[in-house]
């Protein structure tokens, strides 16, 4: 983990900014407990973080934002937290929905829709239709998301398509897999943060961060602010990217 001095002063490079942040959003229950105060406080704070890093990235002008905000595993939560984090998304799509469409950002899904409430899917699909041509910067939220499952979605796709004799089996590259991909119009994040102090990728877009850039902070989630923002960007701008390459001497 990268270590900044108290009274460090970051100063980014504008033209070496990642094109695609995605975030691990981590830490919302641990920092509730440790203020004695129920998780979903948490998630409550958690939420308007999401949010003012959303519009960062946006000031920043960051093309790509993704945020890990509900995996496939987190239906196994209790009842009452599943409605909590699902209360909190239905929440911030109905405020912030102006706000979105005034900063021209593209709201886009990924995981699956299918697994929410008929009225919330309803709602996810309303705002990317309404934002679809905005092109300042793209949000993808990973709703009901889990790496593996896009795989095996993508190849069940990509073998119905082979059996239609739409494609040949020996067409099959990188390229073409990547088609049906949730993530097939969006670039590979450059950079992947992790909140909490845990050191793992927990399913999240498994295929897609094979050459991502990673910056771990032991900062809980709802405590993730500008400046802790700042300094991972900056930890990214200090990184020499060679995707199994040789640069240099
Ligand atoms: C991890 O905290 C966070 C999540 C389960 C999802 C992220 C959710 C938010 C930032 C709130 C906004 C969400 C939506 C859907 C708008 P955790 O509960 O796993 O924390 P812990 O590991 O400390 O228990």
């Amino acid at each position: 983990m990268d270590f900044f001095p108290e009274s460090f002063n970051i100063i980014l490079d504008p033209s070496k900014l990642p094109k695609h942040v995605a975030i691990i959003m981590d830490g919302n229950g641990r920092w509730a407990k440790s203020k004695g105060l129920p998780r979903i406080y948490g998630h409550k704070k958690g939420a308007e973080v999401a949010k003012n890093i959303i519009y960062k990235t946006r000031e920043l002008n960051i093309p790509y934002l993704t945020l890990f905000a509900f995996s496939k595993e987190n239906w196994l939560r209790p009842k009452e937290e599943i409605e909590t984090l699902l209360g909190l998304l239905k929440y911030y799509l109905e405020t912030e929905f102006e706000e979105i469409k005034k900063n021209e950002i593209k709201f886009k899904v990924i995981g699956n829709k299918d697994d929410f409430p008929e009225e919330l899917k309803k709602q996810l699909n309303m705002v990317e239709k309404e934002t679809e041509k905005n092109d300042k910067m793209v949000l993808c939220m990973a709703l009901s998301y889990g790496g593996r499952a896009e795989i095996i979605e993508a190849v069940k796709k990509l073998a119905f398509q082979i059996k239609e004799n739409k494609i040949s089996a020996e067409e099959i590259d990188e390229m073409l897999f990547r088609k049906f991909l949730y993530t097939y119009d969006i670039p590979d994040p450059d950079l992947l943060i992790r909140t909490s102090g845990e050191l793992r990728i927990s399913n999240f877009l498994l295929f897609q961060l094979a050459y991502t850039e990673f910056y771990f902070t032991p900062v809980y989630w709802p405590d993730f602010n500008e400046e802790e923002y700042l300094k991972a960007l900056y930890s990214y701008q200090q990184r020499e990217r060679r995707f199994g390459r040789i640069y240099g001497s």
